[in-house]
């Protein structure tokens, strides 16, 4: 049976909604409350048991390839000044036992392509996608969302996709699924097609960005031509595979926050910010005395 050991996380993306605070540092390092996008969807992956991870970047994104660095030097300050807590704080950004890899994206062509970039180092294995931007928040007690999926994919081997329903008046925001129950929260996928008009969509079943695939979707993205905006796009190739195999669509037990929207990511840092251990009695005390 196979198990899932390696993610990737495209993170070359131009982050163009964000600006101009993307300008010069990449939107995967915006902090919620305290901890970049990036961590909130590396511990993910780490909560589901995947080892390798695999960053695609590109300009502008050495910040996230130092994150997940030794810091020596302020490692060496910490040590001297004897913050322990903040030392041990700094050191378990990354647990020793994950290996993280960098794959430049030579240009921004799409989804698609960032996850190509990868095929090199995830061989002929299944792996996860995880859209640092799309920040999932798991329900009280559930496990992460990846690790939900990779549960799901090790009782069905094959590809899964997680989905949450959306006002159809939004559809053009998302990439949209057509498919038929096949257990609970799970839907057999029948086709996928990129931001469709309202009057389009063949349901509101919108895809977040988590994805566990099968190693086929490489001989597709292979051979993708560019769709949707000019990129080459990972919903293209995905609806190719589900011609020659199955591919599921998990409705999953958690919140996703788009994060890449001003919207968002005001409201992750609202939700997580209030049940933070440090700060959350007090930013609800702040919250309850604001008016609208
Ligand atoms: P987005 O559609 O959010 O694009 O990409 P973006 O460029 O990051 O942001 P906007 O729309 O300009 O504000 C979805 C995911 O795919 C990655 C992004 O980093 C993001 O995680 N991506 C996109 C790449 O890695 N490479 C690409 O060529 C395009």
């Amino acid at each position: 049976m196979k198990k899932i050991t390696k993610a990737v996380f495209p993170v070359a993306g131009l982050g163009s909604r964000f600006l101009p605070a993307t300008k010069a540092q990449p939107k995967e390092m915006l902090p919620i409350v305290d901890k970049p996008l990036i961590q909130y969807a590396v511990e993910e992956a780490v909560a589901a048991g995947i080892t390798d991870m695999v960053f695609i970047t590109g300009r502008n994104k050495r910040a996230i390839e130092d994150h997940f660095d030794k810091a020596y030097e302020m490692e060496a300050e910490l040590e001297a000044a004897g913050k322990e807590d903040l030392l041990a704080l700094v050191r378990s950004v990354i647990p020793p036992h994950i290996n993280c890899i960098f794959i430049r994206q030579p240009a921004p062509l799409g989804l698609g392509h960032a996850v190509l970039c990868a095929r090199p180092v995830i061989g002929d294995a299944p792996f996860a996608v995880l859209l640092a931007d799309d920040l999932m928040d798991a329900d009280c007690g559930q496990p992460s969302v990846m690790a939900q999926m990779t549960r799901l994919y090790e009782a069905e081997q094959a590809s899964i996709v997680a989905v949450q329903d959306v006002p159809r008046a939004l559809t053009r925001q998302y990439g949209i699924v057509s498919s038929t129950p096949h257990g609970e929260r799970l839907e057999r996928m029948h086709g996928i097609v990129e931001k469709p008009a309202p009057e389009d969509a063949p349901s509101t079943l919108a895809v977040s960005g988590r994805y566990v695939l099968s190693n086929r979707i490489f001989d597709y993205l292979e051979h993708q031509g560019k769709g949707m905006g000019g990129e080459i796009q990972l919903t293209d190739a995905i609806a190719q595979l589900l011609q020659s195999e199955a591919v599921y669509a998990y409705r999953y037990r958690g919140t996703r926050y788009d994060c890449g929207s001003k919207l968002g990511y005001l409201q992750a840092s609202v939700a997580l910010g209030l049940k933070h251990p440090e700060t959350g009695a007090a930013f609800a005390d702040y919250l309850r005395t604001l008016s609208f």
